[in-house]
C-alpha cells in the first residue's frame, strides 16, 4: 500500500514538475520571439528609412540570422524563421514545422487571429525529448515591399541575385508569411 502511495505521489510530482517546466519554456519562447522580432523590425525600419527596400534587403539577409544566433545563445535555445514558401531554402520547414504551418493556415481560415497564434509541444527527436514552439508571423504593410506582388524592379533584381530559389513573393496584407520557430533540448 505504502509503495503504491509513493508511486502515485511520485507520478503526480513528476507531472507537476513537467507541466511547470513546460510553462517556463513557453514563457521563455515568447520572450525570445519578442526580442528577435523587436530587434529585427527596428533595424529593418531604420534601413528602409535610410536607403529604401533595396538597401534593407541586407538587413534581412545578414542581420536576421545574426540576431537569431545572438538570441539563441542568450536564451539557451535555437530560434529561427520558417515558411511554407521560403525565400531562403535554408529556412525551409522540417516535418513538424510544416504540419504546424498548415495547422496555422487552417486556424486562420477558421477565424483565429494570426497575431496571437502559437503552438508548443514536447516531441521525441532522435531518441531525445525536445521542446518545440512556433509563433505565426502575419504579413504587414511594411513586408509588402519585399514579399508583395508589385515589387520595385530594383528590389526584384537584387532578390533574384541573392535568392534564385525565392518563393516568398505574392503575399497580401494579413496573409501568414511564416512563423518563428524554436527548439530547446530538455
Ligand atoms: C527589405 C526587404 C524585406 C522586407 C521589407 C521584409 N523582408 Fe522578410 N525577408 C527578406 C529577405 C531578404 C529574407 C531572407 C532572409 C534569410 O536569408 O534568412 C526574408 C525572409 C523572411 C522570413 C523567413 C522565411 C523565408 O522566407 O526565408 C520571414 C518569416 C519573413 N521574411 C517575414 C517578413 C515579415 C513579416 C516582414 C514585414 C514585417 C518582412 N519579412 C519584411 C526581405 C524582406
Amino acid at each position: 500500500m505504502k509503495q503504491i502511495i509513493s508511486i502515485v505521489l511520485l507520478a503526480m510530482l513528476t507531472g507537476v514538475t513537467a507541466a511547470g517546466q513546460k510553462t517556463d519554456d513557453v514563457k521563455q519562447s515568447r520572450q525570445a520571439v519578442k526580442q528577435f522580432f523587436g530587434q529585427l523590425k527596428g533595424e529593418l525600419q531604420s534601413a528602409m528609412k535610410a536607403g529604401g527596400p533595396v538597401n534593407a534587403i541586407e538587413v534581412c539577409s545578414e542581420e536576421a540570422p545574426a540576431i537569431a544566433r545572438d538570441v539563441s545563445k542568450e536564451k539557451g535555445l535555437q530560434i529561427g524563421r520558417t515558411s511554407l514558401k521560403p525565400r531562403n531554402p535554408g529556412n525551409a520547414p522540417d516535418q513538424w514545422e510544416k504540419a504546424v504551418l498548415k495547422e496555422f493556415e487552417q486556424r486562420k481560415a477558421n477565424g483565429e487571429n494570426p497575431k496571437k497564434m502559437e503552438k508548443h509541444e514536447i516531441v521525441e527527436q532522435n531518441g531525445q525529448q525536445v521542446f518545440r514552439y512556433m509563433k505565426a508571423i502575419p504579413t504587414g504593410e511594411l513586408c509588402l515591399k519585399c514579399h508583395g506582388s508589385d515589387l520595385d524592379p530594383a528590389v526584384s533584381a537584387k532578390l533574384e541575385k541573392l535568392y534564385p530559389e525565392d518563393r516568398a513573393t505574392g503575399y497580401s496584407k494579413g496573409d501568414l508569411r511564416g512563423a518563428f520557430t524554436i527548439i530547446k533540448d530538455l
